[in-house]
């Protein structure tokens, strides 16, 4: 990405947000776009037409058309693993072909979804069931990409599950799993085992754990185990049915595959209806996506606005800030979408990135985080981008005055970042409190907000399997878009490489098989404190 157009603007970054609104009484609609329902606003930035022209620029330079073209015809272009990237083809619910190596994928995608939802309507529905009964409990088995879509969608839908609880365990931290079988009853349990290589430690773990549970406890694992994997052989290796396997192809990312297979829990909290329409919002964006023109595209606007406060003005992480209580995993759930796709340092051609790669994503929903991290983004020294969101109406119409005080909130705080405080208005506050001199001085500078910090807000009808799929697709052609415009690989992930292969050598010197000769002093000392320190 050649930068030096924007680098130009760069000093722009520091001029006034209120003031462009004062020249433009339609900045609000020149800089935002909308798919028809759902609306993204970017005018609280320092976005201007030159500036926004530049950054299209960008794309035509980086050929975005051709690259996302590829991607959704099946195109390898997850060049270091030789990979067609292609969830895209999970939610093309309507069939169209789409080829990889010259076969068409679709009738296999179809067939798999057609299985998923017989099985989730038979789970719902009490025709499948285990050694108890039917099913009062699922429990998914899973990590990453295995997990936090399926998490962040149950509770998204919550309002929509009417099916069997659900549970997730991802941590190998056995906390996490006996807090979550305590509960449950081994003979109306199913456990989904989420893996998509079927060799991740932590999930292994946990699901040989789960097996010991249910066995002990009067359950059939043959009937009450389900597996979702890319590893047909490794699953019917552990035991599970056939009948019970549902796969992917690797051309799905793990965090990009909460539409196929790895959604089984979720279909079964919500039913196959509810899930068709998450799939249907996706389709929807990716509709979007492929048609807009770049300044009316909504992935691509969110990815520019990114590229213009991450690459062009260098701020180093970006709030993502749902103001939906249903949305409180969204940001988890962004973390790896984002930063282990975009957090790389090497180009696609294996040379060093010269600029800086995606930014730390984090967040919580509102107004919770309002009491708790905004005084920094507020008054921190450092600018930090906000994405809020928030919905039109909520789910709860008892509670109308519930949700108008969340979107007064929401709508609050992104002012309040625009708007700021100056020092005249903090004095005034003062003098009208009766201080006086120095001490009025020294008070009112502590109720300075500096202002002119940058926001973005994603507004939405209502939080509907629907507006999900189309939220959650959004964010994915961000990804994307930002990886084009960096010239990285957005769908690899080899810097989570290390830290396992060093995990499997450290097992057996923390079980004191081996010793910490090969380790560094502090690893030696750390293991030396745990042995020194246990009872087991
Ligand atoms: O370690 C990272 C990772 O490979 C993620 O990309 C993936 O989502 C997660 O581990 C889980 O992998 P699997 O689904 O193969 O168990």
């Amino acid at each position: 990405m050649n930068l030096d157009t924007l680098k130009a603007f760069a000093s722009d970054g520091g001029r006034s947000i209120l003031d462009l609104f004062e020249q433009d009484v339609d900045r609000a609609q020149v800089f935002s776009t909308s798919t028809g329902d759902m609306l993204f606003d970017y005018s609280k930035t320092q976005i201007d037409a030159d500036i926004r022209a530049a950054l299209i620029r960008l794309c035509d330079e980086a050929g975005l058309a051709d690259r996302r073209d590829a991607m959704f015809a099946g195109a390898k272009i997850n060049e270091t693993e030789e990979r067609s990237v292609l969830h895209t083809a999970l939610r093309n619910l309507d069939g169209g072909p789409v080829d990889v190596d010259g076969l068409d994928v679709m009738p296999g995608v179809l067939d798999t979804l057609q299985r998923m939802r017989v099985f989730a309507e038979e789970v719902r529905g009490g025709a499948v069931s285990g050694a108890g009964g039917s099913f009062t409990d699922v429990v998914n088995i899973g990590i990453g990409g295995s997990d936090l879509g399926p998490v962040m969608a149950t509770h998204a839908l919550a309002p929509y599950h009417d099916g069997p609880r659900l549970h997730y365990v991802s941590n190998v931290d056995g906390a996490h799993i006996a807090d979550v079988l305590r509960q449950l009853d081994p003979t109306r349990t199913l456990v989904i085992v989420a893996s998509k290589t079927f060799t991740t430690i932590e999930t292994m773990t946990n699901a040989r754990t789960a097996r010991a549970w249910m066995v002990d406890g009067g359950g059939e694992p043959a009937r009450q185990f389900a597996a979702v994997s890319s590893a047909l052989d490794k699953t019917q290796a552990f035991g599970i049915p056939e009948q019970r396997v549902f796969g992917f192809a690797d051309w799905v990312g793990g965090r990009y595959s909460v539409w196929g297979p790895v959604g089984l829990p979720v279909m079964i909290a919500v039913g196959s209806t509810a899930f068709d329409a998450f799939l249907r919002g996706g389709q929807a964006m990716d509709v979007h996506f492929c048609a807009a023109d770049w300044s009316e595209n909504m992935p691509v606007m969110l990815a520019l606005t990114g590229v213009w406060h991450r690459q062009v003005l260098g701020y180093a992480s970006r709030a993502v800030l749902p103001y939906d209580q249903r949305l409180l995993r969204l940001p988890a759930y962004f973390q790896q979408l984002e930063m282990e796709s975009n957090g790389k340092s090497v180009a696609m051609d294996g040379s060093a990135l010269t600029i800086p790669s995606g930014p730390v994503v984090w967040g919580e929903p509102g107004t919770n985080g309002q009491h708790a991290f905004y005084q920094l983004i507020h008054q921190g020294t450092d600018v930090i981008p906000c994405e809020f969101m928030v919905a039109a109406e909520g789910h709860e119409p008892e509670l109308t005055h519930h949700h108008r005080l969340l979107l007064a909130n929401c709508l609050a705080q992104s002012e309040a970042l625009m708007r700021g405080r100056s020092l005249d208005e903090a004095r005034q506050r003062m003098a009208d409190k009766g201080l006086t001199g120095e001490e009025c001085e020294r008070q009112a500078r502590h109720r300075v907000f500096a202002g002119n910090r940058p926001s973005t807000t994603l507004m939405y009808p209502k939080l509907t399997p629907f507006v999900l799929g189309q939220i959650i697709a959004l964010y994915e052609h961000r990804v994307f878009v930002e990886g084009v415009l960096l010239g990285i690989n957005s769908f690899d992930q080899w810097g989570v490489e290390l830290g396992k292969e060093l995990a499997t050598s450290l097992g057996p010197i923390v079980d004191g098989a081996e010793g910490t000769e090969t380790k560094d002093g502090s690893t030696a000392a750390l293991v030396a404190y745990a042995m020194l320190h246990r009872e087991t």
